[in-house]
């Protein structure tokens, strides 16, 4: 019987201790957490009791030990098992960083010990079923998308560690992000990040974010994460078959009650842990340590932007049509500048050109353009590439870039439409409002 510490009494901890119960080659022996009040109940039926992680390990009566800790916690709580020739089995993610990652790889390899991360989904009935019904030929999937939604405050209170971004990592990327990587894996292999971006962003914590990956055969993933959903939970897969066929699972389709997949995949969680302990160090498995650097990465990619999505970051820039033109020309010369985005003064007035052509690098050639005419911008404001244009509600275009021929006098902000319009073709008026409203992301 292997001998089992808890380290960490909270949610999550109670689907370990049935877990365990319910394994007769298991034995809860120990438990520790910092709030005196949750060791009562299991100093009464007679287990060692701690409220510091390394006097459980000192008293030296555990083979094992799972951790329950907040997550900033997970790497210290695991080393310290592993320096004393303890299994970990540990709640996602492994750690916060990959050089945590690391270190505990280097020391469990050191110890001949299982390190090994709780990737519940892994272990979900319907997941099970989904891998059965994959094509055995990986080239007759086409896509894979994924969605990973809840209301986080149904899930901790409003004080909990999660909404801490120092002691949770950050928000509901590396909250959730580790349980729908793994289980994606778990259906087509290592998969390499290709975007990720951040959004909806609250006291430092994320709660919206959006990932693209690949699998070794190039199948495009797309995952979604939020932490804002108004109630309720929505969590599920679907793969796009070549042939137009569409194979959908959802985590919780048979489980009613609020957790209640969860027990089934708690009890996968220990027979694997069991079964890599067993396997003995020499086995080849992964550890967790591949979705830290995968969540890590994701976090680099996404920060390095400059925009988040689900999120309002600058005001609509307004301005008025001071003259109108009716023209268009085909061979204009304009050149797209290299700047994506232009401060403007209140005051300002610069000149609107549409253009059905699409410059992307600096320097290309605008040809074809019709003339709106000038507007003078009442506030400041940034406009930049990306920006819709509209004329009262109507939309007119989305801002490519901006041409300098005309500099200092005025830029030709350049406006993305099916064809050159001008005034006339859209019963501009002098005095009539122009909006410039960021793209919604
Ligand atoms: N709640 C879930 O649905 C869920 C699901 C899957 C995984 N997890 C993971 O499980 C882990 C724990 O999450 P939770 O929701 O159970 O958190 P929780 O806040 O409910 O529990 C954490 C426990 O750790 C104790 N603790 C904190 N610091 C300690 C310390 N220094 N020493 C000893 N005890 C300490 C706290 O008192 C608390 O009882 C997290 O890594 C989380 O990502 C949670």
């Amino acid at each position: 019987v292997m001998r089992m510490g808890l380290q960490g009494l909270g949610s999550i901890a109670s689907f370990f201790v049935r877990a365990i119960d319910a394994d007769p080659a298991l034995c809860l022996t120990a438990v520790c957490d910092l709030d005196e009040r949750k060791l009562a109940a299991f100093a009464e039926q007679g287990l060692a009791t701690f409220t510091h992680i390394t006097s459980l390990l000192d008293a030296g009566d555990v083979d094992a030990v799972v951790v329950t800790l907040p997550n900033d916690l997970h790497a210290q709580a695991a080393l310290a098992a592993l320096a004393r020739g303890v299994h970990v089995c540990c709640e996602k993610p492994l750690a916060v960083t990959s050089s945590e990652a690391s270190a505990l790889e280097a020391a469990a390899a050191a110890g001949g010990l299982t390190l090994f991360t709780a990737f519940h989904r892994r272990y979900n009935r319907n997941l099970a079923a989904l891998a059965r019904r994959m094509p055995a030929d990986r080239g007759q999937i086409r896509r894979i998308a994924a969605r990973y939604h809840e209301n986080i405050l149904e899930h901790v209170g409003r004080e909990s560690w999660c909404l801490s971004p120092r002691q949770c990592g950050g928000g509901c990327l590396i909250d959730n992000g580790p349980n729908i990587l793994d289980a994606i894996r778990h259906l087509v292999g290592p998969l390499t990040l290709r975007d990720a971006s951040l959004g909806d962003v609250r006291a430092g914590s994320e709660f919206f974010a959006t990932l693209s990956l690949a699998n070794e055969d190039g199948i495009p993933i797309e995952i979604a994460l939020d932490w804002a959903l108004p109630a309720g939970e929505v969590k599920d897969i679907t793969v796009a078959l070549g042939n137009g066929y569409v194979h959908s699972m959802d985590f919780l389709a048979g489980f009613s009650g609020f957790k209640s997949s969860l027990d089934h995949e708690y009890r996968g969680i220990l027979t694997d842990f069991q079964r890599a302990v067993s396997a003995g160090p020499a086995a080849e498995r992964d550890t967790g340590s591949e979705i830290v650097r995968l969540v890590e990465q994701a976090y680099q990619m996404a920060r390095r932007k400059e925009f988040r999505i689900r999120m309002s970051a600058k005001n609509a820039a307004t301005a008025r049509m001071v003259k109108l033109l009716f023209h268009t020309v085909h061979d204009r010369g304009m050149r797209l500048s290299p700047w994506s985005s232009r401060c403007i003064s209140a005051g300002e007035v610069h000149e609107l050109v549409t253009t059905p052509d699409r410059p992307s690098a600096p320097g290309e050639v605008v040809n074809r353009a019709g003339f709106l005419g000038f507007a003078e911008f009442s506030t400041a404001a940034v406009v930049e590439r990306g920006d819709e244009v509209f004329v009262g509600d109507r939309h007119i275009g989305t801002v490519r870039g901006f041409d300098e021929c005309h500099f200092p006098n005025h830029y030709n902000i350049l406006i993305g439409a099916t064809r050159p319009v001008t005034a006339a073709d859209i019963d501009l008026r002098v005095g009539d409002e122009i909006k410039f409203a960021e793209h919604a992301g």
